[in-house]
């Protein structure tokens, strides 16, 4: 059986960016998503970029401004999930950045902002106006949605609980290594084994956005492009154990980790799942293949990225 939950998906990641041309030419150009809509908010550039298969009316948002994770954004299933949700979380004492209203950008919606535990502004909608995507043909190196956001924290078992606590994320699997104890929570909201994982990290920050590809030969011919871009692949190719996906990081023009992904594993029956605690230390948790260069103290710190400046402060859009 399936966990009912307020929350029904991700949605979209919010970013703030200083080097907004670069950044949008490397997400068009490069890795494969469509801008659909631009606009200015307090002085800066707004572009909102879809990704071809997903229905979504955009999954990614570039703002230009200080270096910064606007908001990352979830969906709910009707207006009646959205302010329960609003309530529930009002209730509990989270800081709620707005109420549910009919939102004004690109996509519009209903829904409301609050922020987490760490101060990340979380946006839930529903009712937005949904696009017409496509199907992505057989080796086409193109993103068919947003797979999954991670975020760093310094505190992991805090901000891990507040998302059980409050938005009833649970973890499916869980990294670790016998010197350093729990270092990464992965969690799902529906059937997707993550949405969204948390890492220890030294502050927070961006882990790294992930993008699912059609398959593996997409996967692949995707990462390819991505290398002839100049763009440098920190960790991967390879397989995870953890989620059983494929990955391959690379950072983009602002310094932030993004991953092209394919066949992350679903859970369907959450009642028979029991997590797994997985050894960093052991080879084969991190890369089933064998194929990734090895991951080392040096390539973790990759991804611990600048401390995020967004922290209780909402994005001007
Ligand atoms: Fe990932």
């Amino acid at each position: 059986m399936m966990t009912q939950r307020l929350i029904s998906h991700l949605r979209y990641l919010a970013l703030s960016v200083p080097n907004f041309d670069e950044e949008r030419e490397f997400l068009t150009t490069y890795w494969g998503l469509t801008e659909v809509s631009t606009a200015i908010a307090d002085g800066g550039r707004v572009s909102y970029l879809t990704a071809e298969g997903s229905p979504e009316p955009f999954v990614v948002r570039v703002r230009e401004g200080d270096k910064r994770i606007d908001l990352i954004a979830y969906g709910a299933l009707t207006r009646e999930d959205v302010e329960t949700l609003h309530a529930r979380l009002a209730g509990e004492g989270v800081e709620i950045v707005h109420a549910p209203r009919d939102l004004d950008q690109y996509g519009g919606g209903y829904g409301f902002r609050f922020f987490d535990v760490d101060g990340r502004t979380i946006e839930v909608s529903t009712d937005v106006e949904l696009r017409e995507n496509r199907r992505i043909q057989p080796r086409e190196p193109l993103p068919v949605k947003l797979s999954h956001v991670v975020v760093n924290t310094p505190d992991l078992e805090r901000t891990t609980q507040w998302y059980i606590d409050h938005l009833d994320f649970a973890i499916s699997d869980t990294l670790f290594s016998a010197r350093m104890g729990d270092l990464m929570h992965f969690m799902r909201c529906n059937n997707a084994h993550h949405s969204f994982a948390i890492a220890q990290g030294p502050h927070c920050s961006l882990h790294h956005a992930s993008f699912e590809m059609r398959g593996v030969e997409e996967w692949m011919r995707g990462a390819g492009k991505i290398l002839r871009s100049g763009a440098r692949m920190v960790w991967g190719p390879g397989r995870h154990n953890a989620g059983d996906n494929t990955f391959a990081y690379f950072l983009d023009p602002a310094g932030n980790t993004l991953e092209y992904t394919t066949e992350l594993a679903t859970i369907d029956d959450e009642d028979h799942w029991h997590p797994s605690k997985l050894d960093v230390n052991l080879v084969t948790t991190q890369d089933q293949w064998g194929t990734a260069n090895e991951m080392s103290e040096l390539v973790a710190r990759e991804s611990f990225n600048d401390v995020d400046r967004g922290l209780f402060v909402a994005p001007p859009v």
